[in-house]
């Protein structure tokens, strides 16, 4: 009994430490993937003080704050120039950041706010280098609640120059940047969710968390083409395990709503950014967001899985010619399965055929179709026909015949 009982403390105080290496303590924002809007992907340079007061009226009005997106996020082109004191102030497009967040809260919002660690930020506006805490403190005296901090000029303008041909000290440059604007953010005192944008590099996912990292960005920037975002998607293989509640995979901002994606393509983004466990930051023009792209958005049963509690990131479990299949574990035991037609032509006279035993579950599994609202019979070896880049998800609250995920041998 004495052997047993000695034996599970030492097991339990193993798992304890286990868990405590593998996992940092989640900090006490982002505990869910952060949800809100960013001016870059539709506006970009043309944001401003106006732009973002309609944004915030319309996260209210269209019932996207109710769904959950609370962040609205000003990204590059807000800097204006340093005083004598170093105090940096907003270009002619934002008179007053402090009026603005005010503004925002006032809506019972929040509000993010985009700097570098280089001289320029991507769109030659001044960056935070030599000036982090000065920074980090303005942007708590404003009110702000997030900050987007982009590499862009830190890398040909300090990693480059102080470390030329050492690619391994300019990687430990770049992580020494993030970790002073983390402690700059955190000596404010002011819980600001901290987003790393510096493209993946150095498998940000490994130091990210430990660096003081909500989010991190894993690649290059997203756009409005179902090429960019498919490959951003399949980007994601074998990341799962780095994601979770205070720590997330970035796979870049929503574009639901922009360019030409058909209904189907802004249907899939937003399902495989769920399954992801992705911040879901819409990127669209608010004021004349069309009703079909406010559904896609507001569809508080896909939301549901991006903001699953278990905070477990979903992934591609199989492929069969050009059909995926997405899987992700939810709280409760409960799964979300996907089917994704990523080819060009719908699958008509040769339907997929679903194979529910490759996903661990046998016969009948009944869940909830999350895009038409109704209840569905996954079957084995169903077939399945689907629109070119268009979606099936499916949420099955009590998954028959699988094995447990938590037991281990
Ligand atoms: C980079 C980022 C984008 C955006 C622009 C702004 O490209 O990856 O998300 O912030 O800079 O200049």
């Amino acid at each position: 009994m004495r052997v047993f009982a000695s034996l599970s403390i030492a097991l339990l105080a193993l798992t304890s430490f286990t868990a405590q290496s593998q996992a940092p303590a989640a900090s006490q924002v982002a505990l869910t993937p952060p949800m809100g809007w960013n001016s870059w992907n539709y506006f970009a340079g043309k944001v401003d003080d106006k732009g973002i007061r309609a944004a915030a009226d319309q996260l209210v009005s269209s019932g996207m704050k109710d769904a959950g997106y609370v962040y609205v996020n000003i990204d590059d082109t807000w800097e204006g120039e340093r005083d004598a004191s170093g105090v940096l102030h907003p270009n002619a497009k934002f008179p007053d950041m402090k009026a603005l967040a005010d503004y925002v809260h006032s809506k019972g919002l929040k509000i993010g706010i985009y700097s570098t660690p280089g001289p320029k930020t991507c769109g030659g506006y001044a960056g935070s280098l030599g000036h982090e805490e000065q920074d980090a403190k303005m942007y708590a005296e404003w009110g702000i609640d997030y900050l987007k901090y982009d590499m862009c000029s830190f890398i040909d303008d300090v990693m480059k120059k102080q470390a030329p041909n050492d690619e391994a000290q300019q990687m430990r440059i770049m992580q020494a940047a993030y970790v002073k604007m983390d402690k700059a953010l955190k000596s404010t005192g002011r819980p600001i969710v901290y987003s790393f944008c510096q493209y993946g590099w150095d498998a940000v996912w490994e130091w990210g968390p430990s660096a003081g990292g909500n989010l991190w960005r894993t690649t290059g920037d997203v756009n409005a083409t179902w090429d960019r975002i498919y490959e951003i998607a399949s980007e994601q293989e074998g990341l799962e395990k780095y994601s979770g509640p205070g720590h997330w995979n970035d796979p870049d901002m929503l574009e639901v709503g922009n360019g030409s994606l058909s209904l189907g393509e802004n249907r899939t983004h937003f399902s495989l950014w769920a399954l992801l466990a992705a911040p879901l930051l819409a990127g669209n023009d608010l004021p004349n967001m069309k009703p079909e792209i406010k559904a896609i958005l507001t569809n508080s049963d896909v939301i549901a899985i991006d903001q699953d509690a278990l905070g477990k990131q979903g992934s591609r479990a199989y492929s069969d010619g050009e059909v995926e299949v997405w899987t992700r574990q939810l709280s409760g035991g409960a799964l979300a399965i996907a089917v994704v037609n990523v080819g060009d032509n719908r699958y008509s006279t040769h339907p997929f055929h679903l194979n529910l035993r490759k996903l661990g579950l046998g016969g009948t599994q009944t869940g909830k179709d999350l895009w038409t609202g109704k209840t569905l019979e996954l079957t084995e070896n169903m077939p399945i026909e689907l629109e070119s880049h268009d979606i099936l998800l499916v949420r099955v609250d009590k998954p028959k015949g699988r094995v447990p995920q938590n037991v281990t041998f």
